[in-house]
């Protein structure tokens, strides 16, 4: 697909498969375009060539009551968070339970309690929005992503600007869920430790195309030199594995 702002091409007939049940990782810089990538996958943003098949469906060829169905097969957690600061953390999560099942109101309690126990935020049902950390919003964004028990998980930027703490949790809930529900997932971060942790196969978006499309050991040593370039350039790999010498005694 082709996505244009204006004069600016921003992706170049990207053409990307994600197999069912796989976790696949996009990389790139800043500004390259990888959350226009995400915002195409769920129908956010309509590409302005080629298309975007979701579940064998091309989702602007089919009238919008069905792009909206396959929409809610989706979990998506924002780059920006996108809480409801006017309701409750328990209240932000049961929403979309409410807003498309008929679940009881137990059975709504019992999913919310589920989801945060996944996010390791148990119990924090009635803490208002505004009190959370940035980390803890993010966190209770995914519980809220989740609460559908949704096939494909979108995640743009789970762990940008957390501390080390926060975004181990984050890995961790992302490992988890990948291994209990065996979602399809897509993952969108410039941090590299991240990618290896969670991904089955690592993407590349550099200038408006996919360039490299690899599982992460050869992504890692892909002699591809835009692949280098970034895997040379990216710090926190190298900060992800100097950490736990560093605090060792
Ligand atoms: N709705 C929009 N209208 C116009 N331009 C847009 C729009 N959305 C994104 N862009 C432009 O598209 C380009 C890619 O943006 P995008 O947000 O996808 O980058 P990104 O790779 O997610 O960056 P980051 O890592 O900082 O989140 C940028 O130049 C941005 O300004
Ligand atoms: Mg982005």
């Amino acid at each position: 697909m082709t996505k244009r702002f204006g004069a600016k091409v921003v992706l170049d007939a990207v053409d990307l498969t994600v197999p069912v049940g796989e976790s696949l990782v996009v990389l790139g810089k800043s500004g390259v375009g990888k959350s226009v990538l995400v915002k195409h996958l769920i129908g956010l943003l309509e590409p302005d060539a080629g298309s975007v098949r979701v579940l064998g469906d091309d989702l602007w060829a089919v009238p919008s009551r069905r792009r909206d169905e396959l929409r809610r097969r989706f979990g998506m957690s924002f780059q920006e968070g996108a809480l409801f600061d006017s309701l409750s953390v328990g209240e932000n999560i049961a929403f979309p339970l409410k807003r498309h099942t008929k679940m009881t109101k137990g059975e709504v309690r019992d999913r919310v309690a589920e989801c945060l126990e996944a996010v390791r935020l148990p119990g924090m049902e009635a803490k208002r929005t505004s009190e959370l950390s940035g980390g803890m919003r993010r966190r209770v964004g995914f519980a809220r992503a989740i609460a559908l028990k949704p096939e494909i998980l979108l995640f743009d930027e789970p762990t940008t600007g957390l501390d080390p703490i926060n975004t181990d949790v984050l890995v961790r809930v992302i490992t988890e869920l990948n291994h209990r529900m065996n979602p399809t997932m897509v993952t969108i971060t410039h941090d590299l430790s991240v990618a290896f942790a969670v991904a089955e196969r690592v993407a590349l978006l550099d200038e408006g195309r996919i360039r490299a499309d690899l599982p992460p050991r050869e992504f890692e040593t892909s002699p591809d030199p835009r692949v280098r370039a970034f895997v040379l350039g990216d710090s926190s790999l190298e900060d992800a594995r100097t950490a736990p010498e560093e605090v060792s005694p």
